[in-house]
């Protein structure tokens, strides 16, 4: 082994299983590239504020775009970190008099961070861009199920009619609510630390605004004890995956009970399930139950970033460093989640004539039979509730038999104090119940279509920021390579 070129002078060499132990050179492939641009503004401003000179400048940038073009695979392995590694290469190919100046004014500490920073904010991108394509899908279903009446659940017992695009609307909702929560993480991950040095800053005259615009910030993490001891923007993104996580697990159970033959409401297309072994017949849901799995896979991602940070002293310690696999980890399992529940979603079988069936299965209109003995006949809500529960076990439901159950309770028939057979026939009717439901946010068609076109302009708006944000950093990115001569 080479002498590594940050122990030579104050260590003897690494052990080698320490070395293993300890290095982060492989989870750094998430942020080769990253850190080259991070070199390329660093040199870039060192030149400006004329730490270095024209011609360091210079080869520096020509050296560390051809490192880029030779790629990750080609630096030396047996070191610490990619940054290690980076200037390494950069020491073989230009000496040390010009590379030797790479690092001026800088730590890993405020470089990882960066690295970090940037490679989440692509992926945050790419996560809200999957979550955006779901959506439209969740969108379409709901719009074309407008008026297929289902059962609604609680406690997974049959409760009232419903539609399939106000249910399946619900999740859309929730995963708007999970964009809100990615962009917010967004914008505290696209703030940049550099400058920030090992903590104490430098005594270098640097410019932090000029590298933080150079590569696409919007701004700075100021305070420099601060910028390099904090990943709470990594607690918040994991945070922000996991619940993505879990609205898509409670729809893939969904979707995985709803595909059973007790339920039979959908048919999970081929290309999405699997078969047995054994079993000929089988159809299994192999795709959703793995979303359902890894639903946990991120939350122990989240948690395990969450108990490494506890109690952690300022300003950095390589406990941070185990972090970044799980950040890493977390968000791609979030994308592929999303985008094969998008791909399910789209090819999915809806059996309409099934969910009609069982919609009125369970007395799944005994509200609007109470609702409406309590309007018809100005009884109380509390004493229709009542008739209509007694009513519940009793094999008829017609006029006559509420009646009998009325006399009971009120001493009079029911359809004496003004309740008719229409009165309960429209009741017991399933479409007539979700038609009713029409105040704000409720099943109605009505109520449906309103909800369905502010959706989707918001959704219009979402996928318009996103555009502005992905240009912002190609526009930041190819800038600086340009005027890196790339
Ligand atoms: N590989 C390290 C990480 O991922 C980089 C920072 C190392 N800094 C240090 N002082 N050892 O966090």
């Amino acid at each position: 082994m080479k002498q590594n070129l940050i122990r030579k002078g104050r260590l003897a060499e690494f052990d080698e299983q320490a070395l293993r132990f300890t290095s982060s050179i492989a989870a750094d492939a998430w942020f080769f590239r990253y850190d080259i641009l991070i070199d390329l503004a660093h040199v870039a401003m060192l030149k400006k504020q004329s730490i270095i000179a024209q011609t360091t400048f210079e080869v520096l940038t020509k050296e560390l775009l051809k490192i880029n073009e030779q790629g990750y695979v080609k630096l030396p392995q047996d070191v610490d970190d990619v940054h290690v590694a980076i200037e390494t290469a950069l020491t073989e190919r230009a000496g040390s008099a010009q590379a030797g100046w790479l690092h001026v004014g800088r730590s890993r500490n405020d470089e990882v961070a960066t690295c970090i920073r940037m490679a989440l904010r692509h992926d945050l991108l790419a996560l809200m861009d999957a979550v955006l394509a779901l959506q439209d899908t969740l969108l379409e279903r709901s719009a074309s199920n407008a008026t297929t009446i289902m059962p609604g659940f609680t406690h997974l017992q049959h409760a009232q009619p419903t539609t399939l695009g106000h249910h399946l609307l619900a999740h859309c909702d929730a995963l708007e609510r999970d964009l809100a929560r990615l962009a917010n993480s967004y914008e505290r991950t696209n703030q940049s630390p550099l400058g920030a040095a090992a903590f104490a800053s430098t005594g270098w005259p640097l410019d932090r605004d000029f590298v933080a615009s150079a590569l696409g910030f919007d701004g700075i993490v100021e305070n420099s004890m601060d910028a390099v001891s904090t990943r709470d923007f990594v607690i918040e993104a994991l945070a922000a995956a996991s619940n993505v996580m879990i609205t898509l697990s409670r729809l893939a159970e969904e979707l995985i009970l709803w595909s059973t033959s007790e339920f039979g409401y959908v048919e999970i297309d081929d290309k999405f399930a699997s078969t047995s072994s054994i079993m000929p017949q089988k159809k299994n849901p192999d795709t959703l139950e793995l979303i359902r799995a890894k639903t946990g896979s991120v939350i122990g991602d989240f948690t395990a970033s969450v108990v490494i940070c506890k109690a952690l002293p300022f300003s950095y310690n390589l406990d941070l460093q185990e972090i970044t696999p799980h950040l890493r980890q977390g968000i791609a399992t979030t994308i592929d989640c999303v985008r094969i529940a998008n791909a399910v979603l789209q090819t999915i079988l809806i059996n309409k004539q099934r969910l009609a069936e069982m919609s009125s299965v369970g007395f799944t209109t005994a509200t609007e039979l109470a609702d409406t003995i309590a309007r018809t006949a100005h009884v109380p809500f509390r004493t229709a509730h009542t008739i209509v529960g007694d009513l519940a076990r009793a094999s008829t439901r017609d006029l006559n038999a509420i009646d009998q159950v009325g006399l009971r309770y009120l001493g009079k028939p029911l359809s004496l104090l003004g309740l008719t057979a229409d009165d309960v026939a429209e009741a017991l009717d399933v479409n007539r119940n979700v038609a009713k439901r029409d105040i704000t946010g409720g099943p109605a068609a009505s109520q449906l279509k309103r909800m369905l076109r502010a959706r989707r302009r918001r959704h219009r708006m979402r996928q318009q920021r996103l555009l502005l944000r992905q240009t912002a950093l190609q526009t930041a990115e190819k800038g600086l390579l340009t005027a890196s001569g790339a």
